[in-house]
């Protein structure tokens, strides 16, 4: 069985304390659009605000052709009944059982300790479901935010990738933070308490 197969057919369901990452669907569009419109939301990503709700929905049609072609690991990030930002595995390395992370939530709820929910769901499913051994994240130098939450969430820094990406125009440095399996295994990952708020359901 192909590692899609195994893994993400049917979609996995993530729950935490307060957040279900899910398969996104059309109806999320309106919430999407809100998130992406957002200028903060994009900042230190390779992606530009949404202009319009068209752009947001034809994103969501790009994703669903991607769940169809079982090439998709994104999931909405839904909080009280509404999608508030979305959360991925972006580059799997089934060879040597690595995966990145990416994620990114809508700033009306910044600061309440959901993006720290939201990146131990995505750690515990890689170590207990995809069985991989490192789990990474790369992050611009002036994202701090996003720095801190991985080592809040006990991520280690590797290092700065000089130049590495060309974004938005310009080539920038690009830092690399990670966990491994056994960091997360002795509680390294659990530092603070969110290991035990993460509950798979898949
Ligand atoms: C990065 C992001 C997900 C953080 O989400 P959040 O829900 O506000 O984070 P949390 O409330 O869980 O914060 C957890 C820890 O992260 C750190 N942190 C979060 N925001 C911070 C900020 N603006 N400055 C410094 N540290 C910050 C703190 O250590 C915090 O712990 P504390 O509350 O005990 O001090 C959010 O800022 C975001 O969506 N940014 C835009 C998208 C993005 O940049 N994604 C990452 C691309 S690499």
């Amino acid at each position: 069985m192909s590692f899609y197969l195994e893994h993400f057919s049917p979609f996995p369901l993530l729950k935490t304390k307060n957040l279900t990452l899910r398969k996104i669907r059309i109806s999320d569009t309106k919430d999407l659009y809100e998130y992406c419109k957002k200028p903060e939301s994009s900042r230190y990503s390779n992606w530009t605000p949404h202009e319009s709700i068209k752009t947001t929905r034809d994103f969501v049609y790009w994703l669903q052709g991607r769940y169809i072609k079982k090439q998709c690991y994104t999931f909405c990030v839904e909080y009280e009944g509404k999608v508030i930002g979305t959360a991925s595995f972006i580059d799997f390395d089934e060879n040597y059982g690595t995966v990145e992370i990416g994620y990114g939530i809508n700033s009306d709820y910044w600061h309440k300790g959901l993006g720290r929910q939201i990146v131990m769901a995505l750690v515990g499913f890689a170590f207990q479901k995809l069985g991989v051994q490192r789990v990474y994240a790369k992050v611009m130098p002036e994202n701090v935010a996003s720095s801190s939450l991985l080592k809040k969430c006990g991520f280690s820094y590797e290092g700065t990738a000089r130049k590495s990406e060309y974004i938005k125009g310009k080539y920038i440095d690009v830092e690399t933070y990670s966990m491994l399996k056994e960091e997360y295994h002795t509680n390294k990952g659990d530092q603070n308490g969110t290991k035990a708020d993460s509950k798979l359901c898949c």
